[in-house]
């Protein structure tokens, strides 16, 4: 049972504020919601039917629960009924507020008060919190009046707003109800002369999540940092879900009958709670940004479903992380609901699509990354006595290959620059009884490929034997080298690629071989599946192992017979992931786009800060950047990588250290006797390097509150040390 500190209590639970309330701070208080008239059911909240109105229930159902924080969000909304219906508004909307004052005097609650824009007149726009309120209706006095009962008690909040997002229940916000015309390709009409400051549901429980950790008190006004006309907010809208603008058309406030009189320019001016928070609001782009984002992720289904936003699930920022559509969800239902879901047609199908994307002429799709990894170095006859060549800085899957097939891994340093492998340590690492380099495309920036290759020829030369270059791309799936796309192979002999979910796009688990090489396409399908072969031209005995004297080996033809000529594995990916690759692939430029939008942010964030190095970048290369990784200066800042990283957790913000330079893991110590100290550039690296969140899901305002967050962590460790 949680104490006091963690009880939240809202009211207008099934409103669209108070739920979306509820779910983002389910994880975080006990909470228990108040409705008056729609029931509503959300997965880990206590909810309770009770009118506001009513003096003693509200007072006994407070007592009881002794909340911490109040969040008092209900109210009678409807402008044109408030105006007609003034007793109850007066009831709803002012005299509920001096119950609730009421029922937590001599509590030590805090009181935060959803009041309205609509407090001010809307004549010259751009209000700030102390310029004249002078409601045009009785909804915008009532909601005044409110504001003056709430701030009798010491310590409220009062945020003034004006709020779109996805409601539990079938009414819908502005933002819903444009969805759904545009989406049916239904025509609408929407205001070109009613201005406001509209901010995302979601965003505006962050805002209150952090003047909650703030402890901030008095009036505010709560929006977007601009502005925009209904009709311009439709449009964009229209634009970033990509629906027909055309279907918008512009009218007037003036041309309607209204009971209540409204508004034109009802935008606010924010600074001041910016600056209170020191907090970035965001603007209206951003706030639909995110709206469409959480859409796409399923939302308002599950906020309608009573699964809700769990702060959890929203509030916290992971790393790294998936992005399925709707459009990914019915491409694998249909293959679920087709008669093949393992080797079917959507095999072959990815595997087309990733060779036209790329450029390598062949594929060869498998279950992992790692799989991939593990038949290329079997294409390429690595085996016992024999060295492979990779970067310490990489997931150990880039040199666990070279264990699988009884070779040994070998250790290059990187190059304190790119962090990728230093061609000149490579160099120095071939030998003679070198079998393959394996070049990692750390965090999506491709390594110096031509220098790579033009040693490798040299040393072949030298040594006189095939030395192959298995680029490692694991990460750099949409990378670009020197105008071709990574995966091409034109420098090397196989790229290997993973589509595990924190990748560009995913499978689920599953990875690709591309080639250009007839042989080794050959070798890589027999790998993949049990190292049997289908293929006649490849069988050694053909039907005369049933019949050595009837039949000739040429003449055979036969669906049924197959021959196992090698020892492979099952390494086979289902026509299941297939079409999910297939599905993803198609997105793959948006999910660049999307994700070098955020790395701009924080390129902007970090550049300049003497303590930090924002992730280097090659003119030859163009980045899909898989991982934003920035290297702090922990030494100089003063703090421990693992404060940080527990200071953020705790803040919603989840980092990652990619990664510990592998020949220091115990297995590698153990079999190889590697230790600390063989790559001096990579530990330097390893000590400093965190990755931040980065994904293409991820909306700007998450980066603008890593950024915030980040920097305010650190900020707050300085000033402790100092005290
Ligand atoms: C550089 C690198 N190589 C190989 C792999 C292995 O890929 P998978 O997880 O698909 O097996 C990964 C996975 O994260 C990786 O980052």
């Amino acid at each position: 049972m949680a104490n006091n500190n963690y009880k939240m209590f809202i009211t207008g639970v099934s409103g669209l504020l108070g739920n979306n309330l509820a779910g983002y701070f389910k994880d975080k208080y006990e909470i228990l919601g108040l409705y008056s008239s729609h029931p509503v059911a959300i997965k880990g909240i206590i909810t309770e039917k009770c009118d506001i109105s009513d003096d003693s229930l509200l007072r006994k159902i407070i007592k009881q629960f002794c909340p911490y924080v109040i969040i008092h969000c209900a109210s009678l909304t409807n402008i044109d009924q408030c105006e007609t219906d003034r007793s109850l508004t007066r009831r709803v909307n002012v005299l509920s507020n001096k119950n609730i004052i009421d029922a937590i005097s001599g509590m030590d609650a805090k009181l935060i008060y959803i009041s309205t824009d609509a407090v001010y007149d809307g004549i010259k726009g751009n209000f700030s919190e102390n310029n004249t309120v002078n409601p045009l209706n009785y909804y915008g006095l009532s909601k005044y009046e409110g504001e003056l009962e709430v701030l009798k008690k010491e310590n409220s909040l009062v945020l003034r707003t004006n709020i779109f997002g996805w409601n539990i229940q079938d009414k819908k916000s502005l933002g819903e109800w444009i969805l759904e015309e545009l989406m049916a390709g239904r025509r609408i009409n929407c205001f070109a002369d009613a201005y406001f400051s509209s901010i995302y549901t979601i965003e505006l429980s962050r805002v209150i999540d952090i003047a909650i950790q703030n402890n901030l008190s008095g009036i505010y006004n709560c929006g977007a940092t601009n502005s925009c006309s209904k009709y311009e907010f439709a449009c964009k809208i229209a634009s970033c879900f990509e629906f027909d603008k055309t279907l918008i058309a512009p009218i007037s406030i003036d041309d309607f009958d209204f009971k209540a009189k409204r508004g034109k320019k009802l935008t606010l001016n924010v600074n001041k709670l910016q600056k209170e928070l020191d907090y970035k609001l965001p603007t209206i782009e951003q706030s639909i940004e995110s709206f469409y984002k959480d859409y796409k992720c399923g939302l308002p289904d599950m906020i309608k479903k009573g699964q809700s936003t769990s702060r959890e699930e929203f509030n916290f920022i992971p790393y790294g992380r998936h992005w399925i559509d709707e459009n990914d969800i019915q491409a694998v239902a249909s293959v679920l609901r087709s008669d093949r879901i393992t080797q079917g047609p959507k095999v072959e199908e990815f595997e087309k699509a990733l060779s036209e994307y790329t450029g390598a002429r062949y594929a060869v799709v498998v279950s992992s990354g790692t799989a991939a990894l593990h038949i290329a170095c079997l294409a390429a006859n690595v085996k016992e006595g024999d060295e492979v060549i990779t970067s310490p800085i990489t997931f150990v899957a880039s040199a666990n290959c070279a264990i699988y097939c009884g070779a040994k891994a070998i250790f290059a340093d990187i190059d304190p620059k790119t962090s990728n492998v230093s061609p000149l340590e490579l160099e120095k690492k071939i030998n003679l009884n070198t079998r393959a380099v394996i070049p990692v495309h750390f965090a999506g920036q491709s390594c110096d490929m031509t220098t790579i290759y033009e040693i490798v020829k040299k040393k072949e030369k030298e040594f006189n034997k095939r030395i192959f270059i298995i680029e490692d791309a694991c990460h750099a799936l949409g990378s670009f080298y020197k105008s071709n796309k990574v995966g091409s192979c034109k420098f090397s002999d196989m790229t290997v690629m993973s589509f595990h979910p924190v990748k560009h796009i995913t499978t689920g688990e599953g990875g690709v071989v591309l080639t250009d090489d007839d042989t080794l396409y050959k070798r890589l399908k027999l790998f993949r599946t049990h190292g049997i072969t289908k293929d006649q031209d490849e069988f050694i005995y053909g039907k005369n192992v049933f019949h050595p004297s009837s039949l000739r080996k040429e003449s055979f033809a036969s669906n049924w017979y197959y021959e196992q000529i090698d020892l492979g594995y099952n390494y086979r990916i289902t026509d299941v992931q297939c079409v999910l690759g297939i599905s993803q692939l198609k997105k793959i430029e948006d999910y660049r786009k999307q994700r070098r939008e955020i790395v701009e942010l924080y390129n902007k964030a970090f550049g300049n800060n003497e303590y930090i190095r924002i992730p280097f970048e090659s003119e030859e290369c163009d980045s899909n950047f898989h991982l934003y990784v920035l290297l702090f200066d922990f030494e100089r800042i003063g703090i421990e990588r693992e404060q940080l990283m527990n200071a953020l957790e705790e803040r919603g913000i989840q980092t990652q250290v990619h990664y510990i330079p592998i020949y220091t893991q115990p297995f590698y110590r153990k079999m190889f006797g590697t230790n600390w100290g063989d790559c001096p550039n990579a530990e330097k690296y390893y000590k400093k390097c965190l990755s931040i969140p980065l994904f293409s899901a991820m909306s700007k305002s998450d980066a603008e509150r890593v950024i915030f967050e980040i920097h305010d962590t650190i900020e707050k460790f300085c000033r402790d040390k100092k005290i």
